[in-house]
Parts: C-alpha cells; sequence; structure tokens
C-alpha cells in the first residue's frame, strides 16, 4: 500500500479481503467475492484485448505495472507499484465511498423536505424561476445557480454527515490543547468527529434545528470552516465532493419541479439515526410519499 493512504484505504487494503483476527469480515463473503471477479474480469479483458479508457481503473492498471509516474518521482521513487488486492481495495472504495454516502444525502435531504413543506415550497419556487429562466433545460449552470438549492444541501450535510468521522494516523508528536493536555504520538489513530462537531452548539447555535439560512449569503460567514466538515479536510479530502453535490442538486431539481415529496403513515418522526458500516443512516429506513405537482 502506498504511504500516501489513508486509515480509510489501508482498513480496505488490509482487512476486506482478510478475516479479522476473531474471523469476522468487515463485507460479506459473497460481496467480497463479486467485487474481486468483476475487478479482476475487467482488468484480464482490458489485458488482453488491449482496450484503454481515460478512467481510475485504467490508472490504476498503469501503477500495478509502475508506468504511472506521480510525484513519488520528484523523490526518487518512481512509480511506487500496486497489486491485484490494492486495486480491487481501491475499486471498492470508490463505489462505497461515492455510492452509499450520495443516496444517504438525497434521501435524509428528502425527508426533511417532507418534513419541512415552507422549505420545500421555497425550493420549488427557486427551481420553477430558475428552469424558466434557461429555457426549461436542466444544464449544469442551471443546477449551480439555484443558491436556495445549496443552503439546503448544505444544511442537510451538516444536519446529517453521511460520514459521521474522518480517521488520520499521526505522524508526528503533538500536543492538543485540550483540558488535560493530549499528548498525541507518531502512529496514533485519530478519529475527527463530524458528526459531534456539527453538533456542537459552540458552532451551531440549537444545533438539532434544520435551518438552512445558517448558510445564506448573510449567515455562511459565521461559520468556522473548520467546524463544517462532510467532505473531510485537506489534501485527502473527498474526491467527489463535487460530483456529489451536482448529482444530488440535479435529482432534486428534477424531482421537485414533477412532484411533491410528502410524509406518509409509515415515515418516521423524528427519525432516529444510526450508523451502519462507515455511515450515518435512518433506523428502518426512509419511508415517504410523492404527489405530483399540479403546474
Ligand atoms: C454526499 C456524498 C459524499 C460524502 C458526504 C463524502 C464524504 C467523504 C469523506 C468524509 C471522505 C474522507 C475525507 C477525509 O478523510 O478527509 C471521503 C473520501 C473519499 N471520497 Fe467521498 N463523499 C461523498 C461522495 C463521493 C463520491 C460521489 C465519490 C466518487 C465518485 C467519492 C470518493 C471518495 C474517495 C475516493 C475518497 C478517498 C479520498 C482519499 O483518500 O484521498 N466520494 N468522502
Amino acid at each position: 500500500m502506498s504511504r500516501h493512504a489513508t486509515r480509510r484505504q489501508k482498513i480496505l487494503s488490509d482487512h476486506f479481503f482478510k478475516s479479522l483476527f476473531l474471523g469476522i469480515n468487515l463485507i460479506p463473503g459473497k460481496i467480497t467475492q463479486f467485487f474481486k471477479t468483476l475487478v479482476l474480469d475487467t482488468v484480464a479483458t482490458r489485458e488482453r484485448e488491449g482496450i484503454i479508457r481515460p478512467d481510475l481503473l485504467h490508472l490504476l492498471i498503469q501503477a500495478k505495472k509502475g508506468t504511472l509516474h506521480e510525484e513519488d518521482s520528484a523523490e526518487g521513487q518512481k512509480g511506487a507499484k500496486i497489486n491485484d488486492e490494492d486495486i480491487i481495495a481501491q475499486s471498492l472504495q470508490f463505489f462505497l465511498a461515492g455510492f452509499d454516502t450520495s443516496s444517504t444525502l438525497m434521501s435524509f435531504v428528502s425527508y426533511l423536505l417532507a418534513i419541512h413543506p415552507d422549505v420545500q415550497t421555497r425550493l420549488q419556487e427557486e427551481i420553477d424561476k430558475t428552469l424558466k429562466k434557461h429555457d426549461g433545460k436542466f444544464t449544469y449552470e442551471m443546477v449551480h445557480s439555484m443558491k436556495y438549492l445549496d443552503m439546503v444541501v448544505s444544511e442537510t450535510l451538516r444536519l446529517y454527515p453521511p460520514a459521521a468521522a474522518v480517521g488520520r494516523v499521526c505522524v508526528k508528536n503533538y500536543t492538543l490543547k485540550s483540558d488535560p493536555p493530549l499528548e498525541l504520538r507518531p502512529g496514533d489513530d485519530i478519529m475527527i468527529p463530524v458528526y459531534g462537531l456539527q453538533h456542537d452548539p459552540n458552532y451551531f447555535p440549537d444545533p438539532e434545528r434544520f435551518d438552512p439560512e445558517r448558510f445564506s449569503d448573510d449567515n455562511k460567514h459565521n461559520i468556522n470552516p473548520m467546524t463544517y466538515i462532510p467532505f473531510g479536510l485537506g489534501p485527502r479530502s473527498c474526491i467527489g465532493n463535487r460530483f456529489a453535490l451536482m448529482e444530488t442538486k440535479s435529482l432534486l431539481a428534477h424531482l421537485l419541479s414533477r412532484f411533491s415529496v410528502k410524509v406518509i403513515s409509515k415515515t418516521p418522526i423524528p427519525i432516529k439515526v444510526i450508523q451502519k458500516g462507515f455511515n450515518v443512516t435512518a433506523e428502518g429506513g426512509f419511508w415517504l410519499g410523492l404527489e405530483k405537482r399540479i403546474t
């Protein structure tokens, strides 16, 4: 594994394909086998047939061959090689990191809109107005230009960050100025509590309240950026950040232009937030209704 790996990648690489010492796998064997076969078959087909696609898998194949020259070369370690297990772990990481997180965000936004019809109506007004301005076409610019949509999605990510915590490995001695001070040593595992920070009343007054206004142009400068980290921080923050926001906003724009999300008898209010695997979700899943809009 490259020395640039984060804690999460190390976990994926070290443990997903091996049993933990208690004999428990983090991912069920059938799923592991499915991914193993999927990735290795795809790699074999591409190599056999000389297929080149401009995608992550191609970069991983190059890294396996040692032909991917990255910044390592500046330090004289040209293209550290990776093996098949690393390729499977990286592919699985992309799938897990990108799929569940985004669908979790979409589910929580839908739930919040259903229980806050005033917010939903204001958002639909913005979507209708913006669509009209863009001749009824959903484009990147059209979705990107909606400020209230951004406020709603940002506040959902604060209230229900799909990743409850991010991890790092300490690389040098450091004293955390806590009371009492905490001495950190190289090799120590550190979990940064995203959910905790984003629910701390010192940083977000009345933290359990869903309030998109926190992210309005007038208010957002009050947010300390180190306390709002749904996509993590620094050079190893989420690589899919922009894509995730765009796909979620596009979905909402399409959906809300035609339907309203409604509370139904099965909708749990309040929702019970639980941690499932790596992600935050709702106990019992999300139960909502859709009502066609009369426009
Ligand atoms: C709402 C959706 C998403 C959320 C909330 C989310 C959140 C996160 C978080 C918290 C991290 C760890 C960052 C850190 O340690 O500082 C992360 C890493 C990562 N995410 Fe996302 N993510 C989302 C969507 C996506 C998508 C759509 C993709 C891919 C298409 C993706 C790919 C990745 C990858 C590859 C990493 C590891 C980056 C690295 O270690 O350098 N994520 N994400």
